[in-house]
C-alpha cells in the first residue's frame, strides 16, 4: 500500500480563468491570476491499496456516489497510467470550505488530491510539475500549489500550462478578502459546465478574450506598484465581464442572485463613502470583496447592518500546498 496526505488552500481569481481550449488536458483559453487564501482549505488522504477492487471516495466522511467517484477515478487513472500502476485507491477528503458553492472547493480539493497522490507514490515533483498535475484535475487547482499571488500561464500544451508565484514583496500580507455568504448550497451549473456552454454558444465570449490579457497585465502592474485601487478596479471589471458572457449563452444563465446584486451595490456605496473595496464573483452567488487589511473592520461594520455575522467571513493571504505526514493509524 502507498499512502499520502496533503492540505491545499483555496484561491480566488482576480483575473478569471473562463473557458478551455482543450477539455481533456484542461488547457485554458486565457491566463489567470489569483490570491491563495488562508480561511478555506481541503485535507485529503489517498491510499493505493492491493485489497481494493474499485476506487472509493469519501468527502466529509460520506461515501460519494458513482458520478463524483468517477471524476476522482479519471484523475487517478492519469496518474496510474503515468506510473504504470494498477492499484485502486481510497480517497478520504475533508473540505473546510462549502462544496460546489462558488467558493473554489474544486481548486483546494484537486490540489490536495494531486499533492496526496504525489506523496503516496513518492513522485518527488517540483512545484511546477505538481501545478501541472493539479491542473489535470481542475484548472483552478494549479494555482493552489502556491501561496499569495499566483499566475496560471495558459501555455499551449501539457508541458507549458502551469502556475507560478508572482513576486509581490509580500504585499498580499496587507490585503484581505471578505466573503459575503448569501447562499452556500450546491449550485445548479458547475464552473466546468458553465464555461463549456459559454465558450460554445455565447456571442459575448470573443469580447471576454479581447480584454482578458490586458486585464492580466494591469493586475500584474498593480501588484508591482502595490497600487490597491488599480488592482481592485481591474479585478471588479474582469469579474463583471466574465459574468457578462453567461447572459448571451444558449440557453442563457447567470450565477447572480438578487442578494449578489445587493452586495455589489453596497460595495459601490462603501466606495462612494470613502472606503476602498472591490468585489468579484465566481461560479456561484456568493460575493468576495477585496479590501486592505487596515479597512477590513470598517467594511465589516458597514456590511454588518445588512448581513448576519456568520455571513461575513474574512480571509487573508494563505500558504501554498502542505504535505502532511501520515500516522500509521490513519492508514487503511
Ligand atoms: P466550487 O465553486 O466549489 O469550486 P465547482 O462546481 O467548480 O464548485 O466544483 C465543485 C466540484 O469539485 C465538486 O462537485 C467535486 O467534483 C469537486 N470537489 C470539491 N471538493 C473536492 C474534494 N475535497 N476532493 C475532490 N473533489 C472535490
Ligand atoms: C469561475 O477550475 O472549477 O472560479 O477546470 O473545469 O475544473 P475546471 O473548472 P474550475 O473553474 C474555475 C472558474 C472560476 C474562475 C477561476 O477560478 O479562475
Amino acid at each position: 500500500m502507498y499512502a499520502g496526505k496533503a492540505r491545499a488552500y483555496t484561491n480566488i481569481a482576480l483575473i478569471k480563468y473562463w473557458g478551455k481550449k482543450d477539455e481533456r488536458l484542461i488547457l485554458p483559453m486565457n491566463s489567470s491570476l489569483s490570491l491563495t487564501l488562508d480561511a478555506f482549505y481541503t485535507e485529503t488522504s489517498v491510499s493505493f491499496d492491493e485489497t481494493l477492487t474499485e476506487d472509493v471516495f469519501f468527502l466529509d466522511g460520506k461515501k460519494q456516489d458513482l458520478k463524483q467517484t468517477a471524476k476522482i477515478s479519471k484523475f487517478l487513472d492519469l496518474i496510474r497510467q503515468k506510473q504504470q500502476l494498477t492499484l485502486f485507491a481510497k480517497v478520504d477528503s475533508q473540505n473546510f470550505v462549502p462544496t460546489a458553492a462558488g467558493l473554489a472547493s474544486s481548486a483546494s480539493g484537486l490540489a490536495a488530491l494531486a499533492g496526496a497522490c504525489s506523496e503516496a507514490l513518492n513522485l518527488q515533483l517540483t512545484e511546477t510539475e505538481l501545478s501541472r498535475l493539479a491542473r489535470l484535475g481542475s484548472g483552478s487547482a494549479c494555482r493552489s500549489i502556491f501561496g499569495g499571488f499566483a499566475e496560471w500561464q495558459k501555455g499551449d500544451s501539457d508541458q507549458t500550462s502551469f502556475a507560478h508565484v508572482i513576486p509581490s514583496d509580500k504585499w498580499e500580507d496587507d490585503l484581505a478578502m471578505l466573503f459575503v455568504l448569501v447562499d452556500d448550497g450546491i449550485k445548479d451549473i458547475s464552473s466546468r459546465d458553465g464555461m463549456k456552454r459559454t465558450v460554445e454558444t455565447s456571442s459575448f465570449y470573443p469580447g471576454w478574450l479581447e480584454n482578458v490579457e490586458t486585464d492580466l497585465a494591469t493586475a500584474k502592474q498593480a501588484i508591482t506598484e502595490k497600487d490597491f485601487n488599480k488592482l481592485g478596479e481591474v479585478t471588479e471589471a474582469n469579474g463583471l465581464r466574465m459574468h457578462g458572457t453567461t447572459l448571451a449563452a444558449v440557453p442563457p444563465f447567470t450565477y447572480w442572485s438578487p442578494e449578489s446584486l445587493n452586495v455589489m451595490q453596497l460595495v459601490r456605496l462603501a466606495r462612494k463613502e470613502g472606503l476602498p473595496c472591490y468585489f468579484t464573483m465566481d461560479a456561484g452567488p456568493n460575493v468576495k470583496i477585496l479590501v486592505e487589511k487596515k479597512n477590513l473592520s470598517a467594511l465589516k461594520e458597514f456590511l454588518g447592518k445588512h448581513f448576519a455575522e456568520h455571513q461575513l467571513i474574512a480571509a487573508y493571504a494563505g500558504p501554498g500546498i502542505e504535505m502532511i505526514p501520515i500516522e500509521r493509524s490513519e492508514e487503511l
